[in-house]
């Protein structure tokens, strides 16, 4: 066996511990909990990063060590016993694999709510509010840093109760760091003013863990070194801080952060999504690795494989995390070590993962459907062991390529049938935001396996019945897609011209554009985005409490970015109810769910609709008669995963299924988790 040379897979020394590569995931919480407790969901969630190479995982995002830290997005409850078993079977499964398993700690201070768990007041070094979560947080007292120190303490042993190798405190934007930065911390006590002062607390729970762990237990911290903030943490505070914690010697390795996360804006810097600059803070964390000449681990956005090399070779890193990375695709190491590199499924930065937790719902990826749901469904896809069919995919959009991908690695005999030229469906569109333009990954990586699998699409081919036919299937799946859609007008469906018509270019905005947007997602707003770019008057109506609900916090930023720019107004609670001419404008009418009397008027150049799509299901509807199944699902064994389909029609020569759009407007995930599940199934 040769060894590799790959920077990436050279093993890395902390104390004792030899992780086998350079290659970590950074603690996130995904919100898969139960009641606190990482459960099966969660451990098989960490166990394909094992499985798939990955040296170092780090579990939980913020387990909370006391109950007056209510979770805020499903953490875990490290202030219980109760969580130790489960946490043992997760760093016993993964030590299988030689992937080591730490967890983070923390107090979130003020980054939670009062409403939560026990309903306990939420505190801070000082009682100032965080925007994010909206707590008005109490000044924390002796008694308070008495007993949340020995929590700290009390949780970290039972981290190593459970096995772990060790464990990483949580200071940016928590209870810890609330204390170093002068944003935060107002007092005038021995906790606040001179920078000893300000790091009185951390070097209080850093001790107690330590005398409570031994020195032999690996204990880091992931820690805020710079603010950007003008009444923040500066960077040389936060260098110096780095330095002292070294010096203190109570923690084995620094994870370094930049940025501030009180509100959702800031944290993007910290966490930039698509459309944002990638590793933007990787130097800086090499700035502090030469300053403390200490193990630094860091992540941010560092995506690819390639930029995740650079770390390690330049010595910026001593660990790189590629979290987001391996919520796309977990088995990344693997895929290096066996030459695939070109086979790792791109993460492509769209941030899906993210906003679900924060709009309380558990992580998934995209583009990734077997993400959070490795219980049912593989991340490997395997032969199948009935009958190899003949199918027919009808469209080449997210949900019939991820069809396609399915079926043929199952060892089906696949054909694709695209409507136009390209691949891509309405991803095509989206990726028309030049911020968003990564999402066409989702396409070319298919793409890449479909060449890979032998699959043949087959272009510019507008399919009837008899196109499907002439392969002579006993598989057909629709994914047609929809058409975009109005919303119910009383009168001017006729004046009215939709996002897609924007975003594809084919009309250009005209202003003053009145934006109505009855869907709440991408589509709108990102057409809303396009036409505030070219320089129209824009305002945006929605009928909703607030702007473009099915859009998380992270990606809310960049159109409210764009927004305040572009000085766009943005009118909520109000609906579009008609249009009509006047001389050489549009009279858009308006009016209140809330209230009938309530209508008013805007006088405009362009009225712009958005209202999801409308299914394209013809062709469905003209092949339902020849199928076996009548185009009929049982979603009961569907859900079981067991065959879905139940013979109607004995007369009918293949099995008929619609996914994704074709059925109903929904979203990318959807499609593809379509496509996945009902593709296992054959
Ligand atoms: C779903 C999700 C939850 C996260 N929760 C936490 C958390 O609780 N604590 C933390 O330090 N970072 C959290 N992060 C941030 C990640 O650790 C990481 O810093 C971030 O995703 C940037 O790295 P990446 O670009 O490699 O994904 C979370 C990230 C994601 C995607
Ligand atoms: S949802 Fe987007 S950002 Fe999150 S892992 Fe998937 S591709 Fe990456």
């Amino acid at each position: 066996m040769t060894l590799s040379k790959d920077p990436l897979l050279q093993p890395y020394t902390l104390k004792h511990l030899t992780l086998k590569n350079r290659i970590m995931s950074t603690s996130h919480e995904p919100a898969y909990s139960e009641d606190g407790m990482p459960k099966d969901r969660y451990r098989l969630y960490h166990l394909e990063k094992a499985k798939g190479g990955m040296a170092l995982t780090m579990t939980a995002g913020s387990a909370i060590v006391s109950e007056d830290s209510p979770p805020a997005f499903g953490n875990l409850y490290a202030y219980s016993d109760e969580i130790v078993p489960w946490l043992k079977k997760i760093a016993d499964d993964c030590h299988e694999h030689d992937c080591a398993v730490m967890i983070q700690l923390t107090h979130l201070g003020r980054r939670t709510g009062w409403n939560k768990g026990d309903w306990l007041p939420v505190l801070s070094a000082s009682p100032v509010r965080e925007p994010a979560h909206r707590a008005f947080p109490k000044e924390i007292e002796d008694w308070d840093i008495e007993r949340i120190v020995a929590d700290y303490a009390v949780a970290a042993q039972r981290m190593q109760a459970a096995g772990l190798d060790g464990i990483e405190i949580e200071a940016y934007g928590h209870l810890m760091d609330g204390f170093w930065s002068p944003a935060t911390n107002h007092r005038e006590d021995e906790y606040g003013g001179s920078l000893e002062n300000r790091m009185r607390f951390s070097n209080m729970v850093l001790e107690a863990i330590r005398k409570a762990t031994g020195p032999d237990f690996i204990v880091g911290i992931r820690m805020v070194a710079d603010e950007q903030w003008d009444i923040g943490l500066s960077k040389d505070d936060g260098i110096e801080i780095a330095r002292k914690l070294v010096a203190g010697g109570n923690v084995d390795f620094l994870n370094i952060i930049r940025g501030h996360i009180d509100h959702d804006a800031h944290l993007n810097n910290v966490i930039p999504i698509q459309g944002m600059a990638a590793s933007p803070h990787l130097d800086f964390a090499g700035e502090v690795r030469a300053a403390t000449k200490f193990p630094v681990f860091h992540a941010a956005r560092i995506a690819d494989v390639a930029t995740a090399r650079h770390a390690i070779a330049e010595g910026k890193l001593d660990m790189v995390g590629m979290t987001r990375a391996h919520i796309a695709d977990p088995h990344i190491v693997k895929k290096i070590e066996e030459g695939r590199e070109a086979q790792i499924r791109p993460c492509v930065g769209a941030t899906y993962c993210l906003d679900r937790i924060y709009e309380g719902g558990g992580a998934l990826c995209i583009h990734n459907a077997a993400t959070g749901r490795e219980a049912k469904i593989p991340h490997v896809i395997p032969k199948t062991t009935g009958s190899v069919r003949r199918a027919v995919v009808v469209g080449a959009g997210p949900a019939g390529l991820e069809a396609a991908r399915v079926l043929a690695e199952r060892g089906h005999r696949v054909d694709v049938l695209e409507a136009t030229g390209e691949a891509g469906g309405q991803i095509l569109l989206a990726a028309r935001n030049p911020r968003r333009k990564e999402l066409i990954g989702i396409v070319d990586w298919r793409l890449a396996e479909l060449e890979r699998l032998g699959v043949a699409i087959h272009y510019n081919v507008f399919a009837e019945a008899a196109d499907v036919l002439e392969h002579h299937p006993d598989l057909v799946i629709v994914a047609t897609g929809g058409i975009a859609q109005n919303p119910v007008l009383s009168a001017g469906d006729d004046l009215v011209v939709s996002s897609w018509d924007i975003i594809a270019g084919a009309v250009k905005p005209e202003g003053p554009v009145l934006l109505y947007d009855d869907n709440g997602a991408h589509s709108g707003m990102t057409a809303a985005e396009l036409i505030a770019n070219a320089g129209a008057e824009l305002e945006v109506v929605s009928p909703e409490r607030m702007f473009a609900p099915e859009i998380g916090g992270m990606n809310h930023v960049p159109y409210a970015k764009a927004f305040a720019e572009k000085n766009v107004r943005v009118t909520i609670n109000t609906r579009l109810k008609s249009v009509r001419r006047d001389g050489n404008s549009l009279v858009a009418t308006l009016a209140s769910d809330y209230s009938e009397s309530a209508t008013t008027e805007r006088r405009v150049a362009q009225v712009v609709v958005e209202h999801g799509t409308m299914p394209m299901a013809d062709l469905y509807l003209e092949l339902k008669p020849l199928s076996r199944n009548l185009g009929a699902v049982d979603y009961k064994a569907l859900i079981r995963r067991e065959h879905p389909v139940v013979v109607k029609n004995p007369a009918g020569s293949f099995d008929l299924i619609r996914i994704g759009d074709a059925v109903a407007s929904r979203n990318i995930h959807a499609g593809i988790y379509d496509a996945m599940r009902y593709g296992l199934l054959f």
